[in-house]
C-alpha cells in the first residue's frame, strides 16, 4: 500500500466528526481511495439517522481533497447516494497546496468561552465568501438579538439532552475522563480539550450523570455570551450526499477560520432534538432551509488537541 496514499488518510482523519467517533474506514485501491462509513461507531441516541455520522464523513473527505491536490492529484467525487460510500479517483496533476491545507493539523473545536472581541470585517467577508456545495448554504449570526435567539436555543436542547438517559448513558460512553483512557482509545471526547481536569473513570462517570440539566445549559450560555458571531450551515434537503456536502462546507469553513486565527466550537443541540430543531429554524429566520450544524466562533487561546486513532487502524485491507 502506497506512503503517499496512507499520508492522504492520516490528513483525511484529522477531521472533525461527532463525539469524535471517527466514524470512517478508508480503502485504497490503485488509483482511488473509498471513505466508508463504520456504523460500529453510529450514535444511535443523539444521531438516530446517521445525519451527524454522514457530516463526519463529508469532513473528512475534505480534508483528504486538500491533502490530494497539495501531493499533486486531481481528485474526483462520487457522492454516496447511490452506493453507501464515497469514492475519490486520484489521476497525476500539479500539486496545489493551500492555506487551508496548511491549516488541517491545527483546526480544532475550541470549547473554551471567547475574548468577546468582534471578529475583523474583512476576516468576516472571507468566512462569508467560503465557496460552497449545491444546496448547501451558510447563515452568519453576529446582530445581539439574534445571538439571544441562538442562546435561548441552545439552552432549550440541553435542557431536554441532559434529561434524557439515553443521550447521556451514550455521551459518557464516549468520554475519555483521563489521559490513560484517552491515549488507550485515541478517540472520544478527552477532558483535556474541554479544560475539564483528569479525573478517574467512576468519579467522571458521577459528576457528568449527576450534572444538573440547568448547568450544562448555564455553561453553554456563558460560552455564547463570550461569542461575537455564530454560523448556521444549512441544506435544501436531507440524505447523505446533501450530509456529506454540509460536512465538506464546515470543514472548509473551520479551516478558513483556522487560517485566520478564528476559533470556533459546535452548539448543535437544538438541531440535535428533534422537535426543537423546526422551532430554531424558524427562530431564526431560515425559511425553508434546514440547520444541519450551528457554531459559535470567537476570537481565543488554542486547548489541547484532540486524539486520533492510527491509520493503520482506519484501513480496509482490499
Ligand atoms: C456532525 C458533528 C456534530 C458535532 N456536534 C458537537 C456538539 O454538539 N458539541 C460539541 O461540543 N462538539 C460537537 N462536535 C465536535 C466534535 O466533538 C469534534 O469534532 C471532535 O471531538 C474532534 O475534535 P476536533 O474537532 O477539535 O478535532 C461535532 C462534530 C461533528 C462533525
Amino acid at each position: 500500500m502506497s506512503g503517499p496514499m496512507r499520508e492522504l488518510v492520516r490528513y483525511a482523519s484529522l477531521a472533525a466528526s461527532g463525539h469524535n467517533t471517527q466514524p470512517w474506514r478508508f480503502a485504497i485501491t490503485e488509483d482511488a481511495i473509498e471513505i466508508h462509513p463504520d456504523l460500529a461507531r453510529s450514535l444511535p441516541a443523539v444521531d438516530q439517522d446517521n445525519r451527524e455520522l454522514w457530516i463526519s464523513l463529508g469532513c473528512a473527505l475534505e480534508n483528504l481533497l486538500m491533502a490530494a491536490r497539495a501531493a499533486g492529484y486531481a481528485p474526483q467525487v462520487t457522492y454516496p447516494d447511490t452506493a453507501a460510500l464515497i469514492q475519490v479517483r486520484l489521476t497525476a496533476d500539479t500539486p496545489q497546496g493551500s492555506p487551508l491545507f496548511e491549516a488541517i493539523p491545527t483546526r480544532q473545536n475550541t470549547r473554551s468561552e471567547y475574548d468577546g472581541l468582534p471578529v475583523k470585517g474583512a476576516d468576516l467577508d472571507q468566512v462569508q465568501a467560503v465557496p460552497l456545495e449545491p444546496g448547501i448554504a451558510l447563515r452568519l449570526v453576529t446582530n445581539p438579538i439574534e445571538m439571544n435567539t441562538v442562546l435561548e436555543y441552545v439552552s432549550h436542547g440541553n435542557l431536554r439532552q441532559f434529561a434524557d438517559r439515553a443521550f447521556m448513558a451514550e455521551l459518557i460512553s464516549w468520554l475519555r475522563f483521563n489521559q490513560t483512557e484517552a491515549l488507550a482509545s485515541r478517540d472520544g471526547l478527552y477532558s483535556a480539550c474541554a479544560g475539564r481536569p483528569q479525573v478517574p473513570r467512576w468519579l467522571g462517570r458521577l459528576v457528568v450523570a449527576w450534572t444538573k440539566p440547568q448547568r450544562q445549559a448555564d455553561a453553554d450560555a456563558k460560552k455564547v455570551r463570550s461569542s461575537p458571531g455564530a454560523v448556521v450551515v444549512t441544506s435544501e434537503l436531507e440524505g447523505k450526499t446533501a450530509w456529506v456536502r454540509v460536512g465538506q462546507v464546515y470543514e472548509r469553513m473551520a479551516l478558513t477560520m483556522t487560517s485566520l486565527n478564528i476559533r470556533s466550537a459546535f452548539l448543535n443541540q437544538p438541531i440535535e432534538v428533534p422537535d426543537i430543531r423546526g422551532q430554531f429554524q424558524t427562530a431564526i429566520g431560515l425559511g425553508h432551509a434546514l440547520p444541519q450544524l450551528l457554531l459559535r466562533f470567537g476570537y481565543a487561546e488554542p486547548m489541547p488537541r484532540s486524539l486520533r486513532r492510527p491509520v493503520a487502524e482506519v484501513l480496509l485491507s482490499t
